[in-house]
């Protein structure tokens, strides 16, 4: 039986962030400036308090100026607006990013919208996703797990996806959307599946490339893939298992890891995979809004 390679998106991120926090001091040395990031966390969910921890570390293990807003469960919108509105007017601030879910009371698309797009380190505004769309990425910002799983994707494959088929499950605007715009960039054939698609495993089993992004515990079985198919896991999962007459709680993907490593080429662990490449980028987009900010790109 054969075994897939395993993709160490750790590893990758790793390297990435060793070159940035080089570009960061070259930045400061011959320009004076530090690349600035304000995280703004609303509400106490925990996962994204993990996650926005994770974010800050690795900002200022990158010599960035990192803030870290932590905003009440109930805050008023007019007041998210008004530190949105306070942080697009602060040089020192050169990345935005509001993290995701927002509590119910808040309407999201008027608070992304509200990030400046020369900020938006996310890639959520529709300035960035039109830009991403028509394909003029020169001065846009690319959402950071697409842009991730892109640069795995380029590891395996090369940078021309020419008679390639891509395959992704999930059309979210985070991940689905803006992986099927630089999938088509690098010339793929893109299907995005989603809920209502028939017969979701015959069309994945046509995919040399499988992006797996639907937060399904373990979804994607071998059967469902093609022979030497790259299999990208953005799935993040909390499942509860016994193990010892003990309940514990550990992270899995959307793709059967081990069932689907007996079939794929390549695939992306969870966790160690894409999740350690989601942050990387974000310090990738952080410090390009830097330079771009001082005319040294674009
Ligand atoms: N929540 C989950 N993923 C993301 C992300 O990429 N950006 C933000 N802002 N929130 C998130």
């Amino acid at each position: 039986m054969t075994t897939a390679k395993r993709i160490d998106g750790k590893a990758k991120a790793d390297q990435l962030a060793a070159s940035i926090t080089e570009q960061t001091a070259a930045l400061l040395r011959e320009h004076g400036l530090r690349p600035g990031l304000a995280v703004v966390i609303i509400g106490d969910d925990p996962a994204s308090q993990v996650y926005v921890r994770n974010k800050k570390r690795r900002a200022e293990a990158c010599g960035f100026f990192s803030v870290q807003h932590t905003l009440a469960e109930d805050t008023s919108q007019t007041d998210v607006l008004k530190l949105i509105d306070s942080l697009n007017n602060d040089e020192a601030i050169h990345g935005i990013l509001v993290q995701l879910p927002l509590p119910e009371h808040l309407d999201e698309q008027t608070i992304t919208q509200a990030v400046a797009p020369t900020k938006d380190v996310d890639g959520f505004h529709f300035v960035n996703i039109g830009k991403l769309t028509a394909g003029h990425t020169a001065d846009a910002f690319v959402p950071c797990t697409p842009a991730g799983c892109m640069l795995m994707i380029e590891d395996e494959l090369g940078p021309d996806l020419s008679g390639k088929n891509a395959v992704i499950i999930g059309r979210s605007n985070i991940v689905g959307k803006p992986m099927a715009s630089l999938l088509l960039q690098r010339n793929a054939t893109i299907t995005i599946t989603h809920s209502r698609t028939a017969d979701l495993s015959a069309v994945v089993s046509n995919a040399d490339i499988v992006v797996a992004a639907v937060g399904r515990a373990n979804m994607v079985k071998a059967d469902w893939i093609k022979p030497g198919a790259v299999v990208i896991d953005v799935g993040i999962n909390r499942v509860e298992t016994r193990i010892d007459g003990e309940t514990r709680s550990r992270l899995t993907g959307d793709v059967d890891y081990d069932d689907v490593c007996s079939v794929a080429g390549a695939v992306t662990p969870v966790p160690g995979g894409v999740g350690p490449m989601t942050i990387t980028m974000l310090m990738f987009n952080t410090l390009r809004s830097a330079r771009l900010s001082a005319g040294l790109e674009g």
